[in-house]
Formats: C-alpha cells, structure tokens, sequence
C-alpha cells in the first residue's frame, strides 16, 4: 500500500473496522481486515534476539519460542561503545525476525538506569542519555534496515520494577527533559523508529498510555515521531483516554470497543482520534509487507560468529595488575565457579531468548589452552546446598587453585536475583562467593576474576585482585568470547556505561527508590549516575567510561572548533603505544564553568570507538551537536544554549581527562519580560533597565544620606537587594523616609520591554 491505497483503504473502513485495528489479537497480532486484503502482523520481543512463541502466549518469558540467536543483551552491548557493532547485531537479529515473519521487534530498551537496583538494567543501555540515544538509534537502524520495525521502550521513565503497573515517576522538568527523555528525543529524530512502547508507569501522576503531553505534544509535535505508539502489554486501564491522547495499538487486546465506539457516536472521544490511528497501523502493515521481501537466510554460523565477536567486544577489562592478562596459552589453570559451566548469559522476563546454541567459558578456555585445565565449582547457587557441600566445593576449589599457575575465578549473580518484574534489594555478590575468593587468593594471588551479573555489584575486592574481567550477561557466545579475551585472542575495549559504586548508598537514587505509596520522586534531578558521583566527589570502585586494553593509548592535545551549523568539532590525536592492535572509545565531555543553571561538573556529549593497529596514530574527530549543549529553561519551556566558553574534556573515562580545549559558543536568546516581580538583580542585569535604575539607586543612597546608615554593619546592601522584587521596592524606600512612585516603575519596564531606551532614560525622573 502506498500513501494513495492507504487512504483507499481507510475511506472504504467502517468505524468499527477502524477501531478494531486499534487493539491487538492472540497476544502479539494486529487484527486484519479480510475483505479488504489487510493482513495481520506480528510484533514480538525482543530486544536482544527474537522470542517468538511456539506455543502458548505470555509476556513473561515462560512459554518455549523458536531457537533465535541470543545476542549480548544491552548492558554487555553498550559497553562495546561502537555504534557499527551494535548496527551490525541489529540488523542481525532483525533478519531472524523477518525470517519469521515477524513485523516488529519489541526493543530496544532505552531507558536510563536511574538506581542500580533496577531488576531490568540488563535490559538497558546506560546511566547517560547520550550514550542511551546514540545507541538506541544504533540498534533501530540496524532492525529496520532489514524492513523490520523496532519498538523503543518504555516511553517513558520506566526507571524500576517496583510497582511498575502504577507508580508515578515524579520528575521535574529538566532531568525529565534532560535526562529521561533525551535518548528518546535522539532515537526518534535520528532512526525514526516504526514504533514507540509506552510504558506502564504514570509520569508525574499521569499514565504513559494516557498521556496526551507525551504521546502527542512532546512525541510527535515537537519530535516529529510518524510512527506507531504501542501500549507495553497491558498497560492500557482506560481505552478512551489512551486513543484521545496518541496511543495507536493497545495489546494484547481490548475487551472495549463497545465503549469507545459509543464514546465517539456521543462525541467524548474525536473521531479523528481513531482515524489517526487506524490509518498509522495501516502504514505499519504496509511497511512490514514491504520488509518481509527483504529476507534472506544469513550463512551457517554466521549469526553465532557475531554474538560472538559482540561479546569480545562488550566485556569490559576492569583492571589487569602486573600484566596478568592476557594468558600465556601453556600456563596450568585452575578455573573456579559454576558460571564457568553454566553461564549465565541472559536476564529473566520478556526479553528470555532460546538460544540456538550456547558455549561455556570451560570446553572455550581448553579449546585454546595448551596448558592444564582443572575446573571446580567452588560453590553452589543453589538454594538447598548443604554446609558439608559447602565445604567440599570449597576445599577442592583450593586444591585445585594451590597447584595452578593461574586461577580464574567466575564470579556472579544467581539468575533469580534480578529479573524484569522486580527490582533488586542490594549490589552484593553472595556472601559465600566473596568467602570463597578471599580464600583463593590466600593460596593463590595470581588471580583473575570473571564477572557476571546483569546489574552492577559492588567489588569490595577491587584492591586485592590483580585481574578482573566485568562480563555483564555475554549471550549464547559469551563462553568463547571471555576465552578470547583471557588469552589475548582479543584485545579488550569494552567501558562501563554505568559507574560502579563502592556501596549502594552511595548511589544517587538511594533515599528516594523504589519511592512509597506509589509514587517515586526523583529527588536527584539531574545527577544520575557520573553526574551524582563526579559532581560530588564521591570515591567510586570504577567510574563510567573506565575499562582497560591490553594496549595504551596515548592523546595529543584537543582541538575544538565550531562550525557552520554552530556543533562543535573536537579533533584529537590517538595513538596505541601498545604491542598489539586494539580499540580505543574517546569520549568528550563537556562543562560549562561559571554557568548561571545548575549543572554536572561534566556530561558527555559524543563519543568514538576507534581500532588502531600497533604503533598506529589517527586524528580523530567527533561532533558535539549544538543540540546536546542545551539545557530546557523552564521559564520559556524550550532547550536553550547558554551563551560562554565551554570546557571540552576528551577523557577515556569521566574521570581520566586526558586532553581539555575551551571553546566560545553562541547563545540562544531568552527573552522573559520584566514585571513587578523581576528582581532588582534582574532588572539591573537588563540592558535597557539595568544601566537606568543603577544610577537611579547610586542617587537615591547618596541621597538618603544618615538614613543609609540604618543598614548595620556588615551586611551586603547589594547581594541583599538583589533578590528582592522590584514592585516591592516602595517599602524599602519608605523605611528610609523616600517615596517610590509605582507608576514610575511600571514605566521603566514598559519601556524596557519595548526596548524604547529613550522613553525608559526618562521613567525614573
Ligand atoms: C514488557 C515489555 C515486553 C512486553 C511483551 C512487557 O511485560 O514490559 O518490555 O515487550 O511485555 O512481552
């Protein structure tokens, strides 16, 4: 169908076929309409490989689906920093669902990882709204390339599990603006993604799915959004009020068109509300019509071979003491943990894929090892494990660590503690975990950990050990990836997209989550994340950005520059100074000191993954978009750039700046009026107004002569009249026996609004 056979087609639909394509059938179908040829489509999870059911229909990953390639899910993903990867893994995965005939892959998840207890981080990108957005887009363009339509999800501020079918997200205007909606923003304008999922949380007060200011204001008004608005399963309470508002396709169904049939014929709902959507669900038809030709069968392996080489590149080498890593081949191991065997490679809840195959870290470590392997569980996740068992895994551990060269201890969260639908209690590895490495490190220092966990977990080890791996939940080839990396195969370049705290009370959300009485108020603002930590000073175990190489990589001195179109171009130059090829993530921060908004010390603004060969030097660019620099001004409710010179950090992590240039940047003008409540600071800061009233004011103290005095010692007569309301002004004169004419300042503003300088010259006479 092309634009003209869609209105075809809508013209010939009866209001109750319209409002039948408004609600979904059989769990993940749209309705078709038979007599005029317009077929059902399927949309199914998602988002790191295809959950298609088999049988059965549930949306939280219970019932089997069909063998899909189970790629690294967002947290390993993102760490990769690489936008071409995580195209690459896109288009993968959606070529599986196309060979499905699925039309739409429920994913990717975007949402900003506010606390680290959130049960679903996994299933998420980052702490950072630029990274979250660069990388959101990333995997839309990768699924729809293949003429696959994606679903960005959970618009918006899905931020815990929680109580997540009713908790309202209570944010003020600008983190919500700035931090919450700032990937959404950036994966609508940049991908323009076929569909968009509200999520099932209210939003200072307001449902998602009910949400007229989010749905259609901000979504489509301001971002431009054409697509589909699909409601998360089941989060649509009130049909009417979700349609009135924007949202296009209520799944899995509606038990309600009854009702809303009867709410147009009585005129409480616009019809063209129904209109609207039927006709945006015909477009999705005729789309996934369109990319369902596109699909071919990729070459044998070749889907495992990506998530492969997607996990080597999502682990994140966290510290590597005296050159442990990478391993010598010939080296006699010990390899201690069950995740070593049975690894633990995705989160629980909607987003479970059956992996086609799945590779342990074990038989990838002795298919490259030429030395001895000896492997011990060390420990049992299970529930019911004896102490005697207990204590058998543990002294066959050390037996097997005491006579090894090296021990490699896997280390991580078992599968029930995190998972969509709740959130966790703490950030700690299991006691009996933490017992057993302290005393493997006792009869073996040359330790390298492996870690596994969907979350991030405190390291109260950090110190002791000289190797550590983060390994996040890798997919199906996360065994042959953190094989690959132990033995050098491949060189490290994964950086943490969330900071690891020393302890969650650290953590910027941990008076305020999961919030009481179903409503959580995101008492951090703005300071998510490295914003919370940098700003503050707080020691952390890693910070965001951080994670090692084999290599080094040394930076020449920035330069920044802006260009036509008023972004900023930073260049620097690169060079690995180590022994091997490898990749470099250069990310650019920027600040904006003596700023008149409150603002993070620094805040990412663009970022490059870079592969160089050894000894390889490349000039580098990256572009800062003028856009990414501004901040949402409540008093005009709009993004303004702020006038200065701005510090641009080029860092390999928030913490590690390695090169700072400063740049000027034009400003975007604010205008706000001047009224009887503006400030005497205000109004002296006004360029018509301000020079005025100054010597107005120089005068009328002179002039008051002793009764000036009355001021005692000490207090600052300037900063004091500074805040105060300049239709005000009369008592404060009147204190000193003067007299203010209220009508003398309303002429002085007048004038100064209208920018009259002459008429203003004369207000105060
Ligand atoms: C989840 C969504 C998912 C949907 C369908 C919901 O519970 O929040 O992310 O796409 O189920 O399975």
């Amino acid at each position: 169908m092309d634009v003209v056979s869609i209105d075809a087609v809508l013209a010939e639909l009866s209001l109750e076929e319209k409002l039948s394509l408004t609600s979904g059938v059989k769990f993940w179908y749209t309705k078709p309409i038979e007599r005029l040829g317009v077929p059902s489509v399927m949309l199914t999870d998602g988002p790191h490989g295809l959950r298609k059911q088999r049988q059965g229909a549930d949306h939280l990953g219970i019932g089997d689906s069909v063998p899909a390639t189970c790629f690294p899910p967002a947290v390993a993903l993102g760490s990769s920093w690489d936008v071409a990867l995580v195209e690459r893994v896109g288009a993968a995965l959606a070529t599986e669902a196309a060979l499905e005939h699925v039309a739409v892959v429920l994913g990717p998840g975007i949402n900003i990882k506010r606390s680290s207890l959130c049960g679903r981080n996994f299933e998420y990108l980052s702490e950072d709204p630029v990274l979250c957005g660069v990388l959101g887009a990333a995997l839309v363009t990768g699924i729809q390339s293949r003429g696959v339509g994606a679903s960005v999800k959970h618009f918006a501020a899905n931020n815990q599990e929680s109580d997540r079918m009713r908790v309202s997200a209570d944010i003020d205007p600008r983190p919500l603006r700035e931090i919450y909606l700032r990937g959404f923003q950036r994966v609508v304008e940049d991908a323009q993604p076929w569909t968009v999922m509200c999520s099932y949380n209210r939003i200072n007060g307001v449902y998602a799915s009910q949400d007229a200011w989010l749905l259609t204001q901000v979504l489509r008004r301001e971002w431009g959004f054409d697509g589909v608005v699909v409601s998360d399963w089941g989060a649509v309470t009130d049909p009417i009020a979700s349609l009135g508002a924007g949202l296009d396709l209520e799944m899995p169904g509606s038990p309600s068109d009854a009702d809303v049939l009867a709410a147009v014929r009585d005129g409480s709902l616009d019809q063209q509300c129904v209109d609207d959507a039927a006709a945006r669900i015909l477009r999705l038809v005729d789309r996934a019509q369109a990319g369902a030709a596109l699909a071919t069968p990729p070459a044998a392996g070749a889907h495992h071979a990506l998530a492969r080489e997607a996990a080597g590149r999502s682990i994140v080498l966290l510290k590597n003491d005296g050159g442990i890593l990478p391993l010598a081949k010939h080296v006699n191991l010990a390899v201690i943990g069950e995740f070593a065997v049975h690894p633990r490679y995705q989160g629980g809840g909607s987003s479970m894929i059956k992996p086609t195959r799945l590779d342990n870290a074990l038989d990838e470590i002795r298919s490259l090892a030429t030395g001895d392997v000896v492997l011990a569980a060390g420990f049992s996740s299970a529930v019911d494990v004896s102490s005697d068992e207990s204590t058998r895994l543990r002294q066959e551990a050390l037996t097997a660590a005491e006579s090894a060269d090296v021990t490699v201890v896997f280390l991580g969260l078992p599968a029930r503690l995190e998972s969509e639908g709740y959130d966790r209690d703490d950030i700690d590895l299991p006691a009996h975990q933490l017992q057993l490495l302290a005393a493997v490190l006792e009869v073996n220092p040359n330790t390298a950990v492996v870690l596994s966990n969907g979350g991030v977990v405190a390291l109260p080890f950090a110190a002791e050990v000289p190797a550590i791996l983060e390994g996040w939940l890798l997919g199906q080839a996360g065994g042959g990836a953190i094989a690959d990396v132990l033995f050098g195969e491949v060189n490290p370049s994964g950086k943490l997209t969330e900071t690891i705290p020393v302890r969650l009370a650290d953590t910027p959300a941990y008076l305020d989550f999961p919030g009481e009485f179903s409503h959580v108020r995101y008492g951090e603002g703005l300071f998510v994340g490295y914003r919370w930590y940098d700003t503050r000073d707080i020691e952390v175990t890693f910070p965001f950005g951080h994670g090692l190489s084999y290599n080094t990589f040394e930076y020449g001195t920035a330069t920044a520059v802006v260009n036509e179109d008023g972004d900023i171009e930073v260049g620097v130059v690169v060079t690995n100074t180590g022994p091997v090829a490898g990749r470099e993530v250069v990310q650019v921060y920027t600040a904006l000191p003596g700023s008149r908004i409150t603002r993070p010390r620094r805040e990412l603004k663009a970022f490059a993954s870079v592969a160089l060969d050894r000894g390889e030097s490349r000039e580098v660019t990256v572009t800062v978009r003028r856009k990414e620099l501004a901040y949402w001004d409540t008093r005009v409710d709009r993004w303004v750039v702020e006038a200065g010179t701005y510090t641009v950090d080029v860092a390999a992590s928030s913490r590690d700046v390695r090169t700072s240039v400063q740049v000027d940047v034009d400003g975007d003008p604010v205008t706000i009026p001047l009224s009887r409540s503006s400030s005497i600071g205000e109004v002296l800061a006004h360029p018509v107004a301000g020079p005025i009233l100054q010597s107005a004011m120089a005068s009328a103290m002179a002039g008051a002569g002793e009764a000036a005095a009355i001021m005692p010692d000490g207090v600052d007569l300037a900063r004091l009249l500074n805040s105060f309301p300049i239709g005000q002004v009369g008592m404060l004169a009147a204190g000193s026996g003067a007299e203010v004419d209220p009508a003398m300042i309303d002429a002085l503003l007048a004038a100064a609004n209208a920018d009259d300088e002459g008429t203003a010259a004369h207000a105060l006479d």
